[in-house]
């Protein structure tokens, strides 16, 4: 038998950073994510396979930097179901790693979900975010918890950290049309993240008042997404890109594609996640989604067509 789960990659439609401190955001799950694949072995070795990077892990032997993370997800996995044979974990991302697109959360939520099923226990989905988290820290330091909520769940997502967890799916009334463009230059989250702390650090009342307008406005945008105002929507995704860039998280590759969405017909765009450079998300109306999509797939490494709402991780059992 193979246990395989599916979980999804996500988008910030607005809050990114805001959300680490406290604030709200919202972040919808997008179609393209993670597979996972994972099978006992019959002998006691346990593997973590990426695809991707190309790599092995073998616990607790011989384990690469980059596989330590979800290397310690899956220890923690085989502690809590007492299991003591061997098992095989294979990955494959449809999505570009370090492009604010919540890659690591997809790939924690799916080799989480993968692993426990074949181990033969059911997670919930706190216990799925739980455990992902674990891998989450190891990677960015001090992360929200926005990414893998939003794998674990899906949909859209009212969401705010804390003691006591904020997470409220948003029904939209209509669906909403995203597309996803991501330039190739890698950033790391939890640089950023710690950029945006020098500035909280040097300026902590301006700080503190853009938190509040963030909240205001996460509020507003909730509640356009309800009523299905997808033009409002977009203007605010344009005050965000202004905001961000203001805080010096966008680059020229990112006005450049932002720009590009606009004169194209967008409602609305704005950089995705942490910035840095990474992706942009363009809030389109039905009749220029190709259009925009097309113009924008000729300056930009990838283009990924969205439709909101999308569902979150998925476990099934194949035969082999
Ligand atoms: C998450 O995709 C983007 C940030 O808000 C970091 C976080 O929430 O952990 C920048």
């Amino acid at each position: 038998m193979r246990y395989i789960a599916q979980a999804p990659g996500k988008v910030i439609l607005v809050g990114e950073h805001f959300v680490v401190h406290g604030g709200y955001a919202i972040a919808a799950s997008i179609t393209e994510g993670v597979r996972a694949e994972a099978r006992k072995l019959a002998s006691n070795r346990i593997r973590i396979i990426s695809e991707d990077l190309g790599l092995t892990a073998e616990i607790p032997n011989r384990i690469p930097r980059e596989l330590s993370p979800l290397a310690q997800c899956v220890t923690a996995i085989v502690k809590r179901c007492k299991y003591s044979g061997g098992l095989e974990l294979r990955l494959k991302s449809m999505i570009p790693p370090s492009a604010g697109l919540g890659s690591s959360a997809a790939t924690a939520v799916s080799g989480v979900a993968a692993t426990s099923s074949a181990l033969g226990r059911r997670l919930s989905s706190a216990e799925i975010v739980e455990l992902a988290m674990i891998s989450e820290k190891a990677i960015h330091g001090n992360p929200s918890g926005i990414d893998v909520h939003t794998s674990t769940y899906g949909g859209i997502i009212l969401f705010r950290k804390g003691p006591k967890i904020i997470r409220n799916s948003i029904e939209p009334s209509k669906p909403l049309q995203l597309i996803v463009a991501y330039d190739e230059g890698r950033r790391q989250t939890a640089e950023l993240i710690s950029k945006v702390d020098g500035f909280r650090r040097s300026a902590p009342s301006h700080f503190s008042a853009l938190l509040t307008a963030n909240n205001v406005m996460v509020e507003k945008v909730t509640n356009l997404i309800k009523l299905g105002r997808t033009a409002d929507i977009g203007a605010y995704l344009n005050f965000y890109q202004a905001i961000l860039s203001n805080m010096n998280l966008s680059n020229p590759e990112i006005d450049s594609l932002v720009e590009s969405s606009l004169d194209g017909g967008a409602f609305g765009a704005k950089l995705t996640g942490a910035g840095g450079r990474g992706s942009i998300i363009a809030l389109s109306p039905d009749n220029k989604f190709k259009k925009i999509g097309k113009s924008l797939s000729r300056i930009s490494e990838r283009v990924i067509e969205v439709t909101l709402p999308a569902p979150g991780v998925r476990v099934w059992i194949e035969k082999t």
